[in-house]
């Protein structure tokens, strides 16, 4: 695992940016697969920049998102098609028919699973994932659990997940309960993952997914057995995990 160790928010940002940007300029037509979440905002505007800049050219990349809301469409303001579309997609040249998030108004999981692995399949597989972690140590919304889920599947979110996306909301009964997300085994096929974090508030979650046993009680742990992850982190979200190393 290579670790980035930055000063603080907007240099892990553009520690981030500068590694998606190279899977971009390296491979003009790369699969992304992309989060939402606080931690990957400064990579987004980043990434806007560079756009703006003429640095970066969006107009062949695919990108396939991790997870959205179960029951929002993607005009709500809280749906992470929303999101992406209003932190990232809306300011750079990608074609909206190649980004691809899970169709939250699509009522039969099943239906909806299906379809999500299906596109996966049918770009290719992912190029590079970026992936934040949750304080429980979730990736995507796959929550800790008895096992792994493998392939995109619809959760019930831990009350931990509710209780930190209610920021997002009015109030808490209006988080959705359920959600799509790739599973672990989506994530785990990705060729490159890029996991961003910050913040002293995730340094014990990061010191026990990179440190820890790997267990699905930690799902983020899985990603000590892929072979191409970079850490980017700030210091404060990194500092305990020196002294587990
Ligand atoms: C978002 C996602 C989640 C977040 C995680 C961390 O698409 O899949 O796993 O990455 O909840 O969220 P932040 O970055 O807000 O701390």
């Amino acid at each position: 695992m290579k670790i980035f160790c930055e000063k603080d928010y907007q240099a892990a940002s553009r520690r981030a940016a500068n590694i998606i940007s190279a899977m971009i300029i390296s491979k003009p037509d790369c699969v992304l697969g992309l989060a939402t979440g606080s931690s990957p905002v400064g990579a987004y505007e980043y990434l806007v920049k560079r756009y703006e800049a003429g640095d970066l050219d969006f107009s062949l990349v695919t990108s396939v998102n991790l997870d959205e809301y179960k029951g929002l469409s993607g005009d709500n303001g809280q749906s992470y098609r929303y999101f992406m579309d209003t932190h990232l997609f809306n300011y750079v040249n990608i074609r909206k028919d190649h980004t691809f998030v899970p169709d939250g108004l699509e009522p039969d999981s099943q239906k909806a699973c299906e379809a999500y692995n299906q596109i996966i399949r049918s770009v290719g597989g992912v190029d590079l994932q970026l992936l934040g972690l949750g304080h429980n140590g979730h990736i995507g919304f796959n929550e800790p659990g008895d096992f792994f889920e493998k392939e995109t599947h619809c959760v019930d979110l831990a009350a931990s997940t509710i209780e930190a996306n209610k920021r997002f909301f009015e109030k808490e009964e209006d988080v959705p309960r359920q959600a799509y997300t790739m599973g672990i085994q989506n994530i785990m096929f990705a060729r490159k993952i890029l996991i961003v974090v910050s913040g002293e508030a995730k340094a014990d979650i990061v010191a026990k997914a990179f440190c820890g046993p790997i267990t699905p009680q930690v799902p983020a742990s899985v990603l000590q057995l892929h072979k191409d992850v970079t850490l980017v982190g700030d210091q404060a979200a990194l500092s305990k995990l020196e002294k587990s190393m």
